[in-house]
């Protein structure tokens, strides 16, 4: 079988596809794995127990469920939501957004692949743009996403060691270049996989570059406010008619209901509607279903701030303790967790690759990201990336502490050894 060039970057060995069936086969065939390598949302009862009441709540009432299930909706996605939605951030942060400007997708994974397509490519006119990440390391699920060759751009940052064992990076706006060829800006804030949460000033100075340019600035919010609201620092929430945000019910607990959003200008959600009815026809209507009531009332503001971020914080000191307790004497540093659900590790001059790490860790049962993946678009060989690694705290704490020792232990043997 011969296939296309999109069946073989899509359909071949994508970085995201090793990653997934990494993923996959320590959660299900080898369930004795410790897994601190996906990004799994942590299982917490309260949460979970809220949304068991919800789908209770969706049978016992009259013909709901067989409206939720036996219905098409509309290719924007479910209209209550994205009212309930548009109410809720008009009126927490000012936002100046309707139902016409949100739309609907089957998780924010599937909304990116939309939007990078959108303003990235081929143009019109036969020339190539690419989206321009500005601080790599950076999602990896972006890494596959572009159509044509050489889709994304990215820059290496500059790093500010805080104190000792825990730095920051910074977008280093020298080294960033926007021209004819940029055909969006984005960032994911918190970052994933660092746990970074750009600044306020890099979040104004990359939205007047964006304008400058006149390209979009996308801002990944899947862990931002204001839900589920991981993030520990002091961010505030950008958006403007050249801003589009996404977000998604996942991290709240719901990855299985894949819910994505998308919020941005009126053109934008109409084009977003349209390739979702060509890729999806339409946007499950469960995950709105789901959370609608929480939206509505504004809950889920509470419960994201009362129990879901104050979860993962405690779970994050909880591992920066650890992790300083075992390497304490080593040069190792981890970059300050201001969000999201990661520890990004780097060790550095460590004598051995993070890939040969992650070969040996997985050997010894855990499973780590190597932190080479996480640097799309950076088309340079930085041994930085091949220094770090990242982890995932949300998981059972047992196996969090246990996973973190050994990781210790083969970084002290690897250092030892050399
Ligand atoms: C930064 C970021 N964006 C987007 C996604 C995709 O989330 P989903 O498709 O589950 O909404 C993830 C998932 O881990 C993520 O970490």
């Amino acid at each position: 079988m011969r296939f296309s060039k999109f069946g073989n970057k899509l359909g071949g060995q994508a970085g995201i596809t090793q990653l997934m069936d990494d993923l996959g086969t320590a959660m299900s065939v080898n369930r004795e794995m410790l897994m601190l390598g996906g990004g799994n949302p942590g299982q917490i009862p309260a949460v979970q127990s809220l949304f068991r009441q919800r789908m209770q709540a969706i049978l016992d009432d009259g013909d709901s469920f067989e409206r939720m299930v036996g219905n098409y909706g509309p290719p924007q996605g479910a209209p209550e939501f994205t009212r309930a939605l548009a109410a809720l951030l008009q009126r927490e942060f000012g936002w100046p957004v309707e139902a016409e400007n949100i739309a609907l997708t089957n998780g924010s994974q599937s909304a990116s692949f939309m939007l990078f397509n959108l303003f990235a490519g081929d143009g019109e006119d036969g020339e190539p743009s690419n989206v321009l990440l500005p601080l790599a390391p950076e999602y990896i699920g972006y890494s596959d996403q572009g159509l044509t060759h050489g889709f994304f751009s990215a820059a290496r940052p500059t790093i500010d060691h805080l104190e000792e064992h825990v730095f920051k990076y910074r977008v280093d706006f020298d080294a960033l270049h926007v021209g004819n060829h940029t055909g969006a800006i984005c960032v994911s804030r918190p970052t994933n996989p660092t746990g970074n949460v750009l600044t306020d000033e890099e979040v104004t100075r990359l939205m007047a570059l964006a304008e400058r340019h006149q390209v979009p600035l996308i801002i990944d919010n899947a862990y931002g406010t204001p839900f589920p609201n991981i993030i520990f620092s002091q961010a505030t929430p950008f958006f403007n008619d050249n801003v589009i945000v996404c977000m998604s019910l996942s991290k709240l607990g719901l990855p299985g209901v894949r819910t994505g959003i998308v919020i941005a200008k009126a053109e934008v959600i109409k084009a977003v509607s349209g390739i979702n009815a060509v890729l999806n026809l339409t946007t499950g209507g469960f995950g709105p279903m789901l959370a609608l009531d929480l939206i509505e009332s504004g809950e889920i503001i509470k419960v994201s701030r009362e129990i879901i971020r104050p979860f993962y914080r405690h779970k994050a000191e909880q591992a920066v303790a650890l992790l300083k307790q075992e390497l304490g004497d080593y040069p190792f540093h981890l970059h300050k967790p201001e969000g999201a659900i990661f520890l990004w590790l780097w060790f550095e001059g460590l004598p051995i690759t993070s890939q040969e790490l992650y070969q040996r860790l997985k050997q010894r049962g855990v499973l780590v990201i190597p932190g080479h993946h996480f640097f799309p678009g950076l088309n340079e060989d930085w041994r930085h990336s091949h220094e770090c690694i990242r982890v995932t705290y949300s998981q059972d704490q047992a196996m969090v502490e246990a996973g973190l020792k050994i990781i210790a232990d083969e970084v002290k043997k690897a250092y030892d050894n050399a």
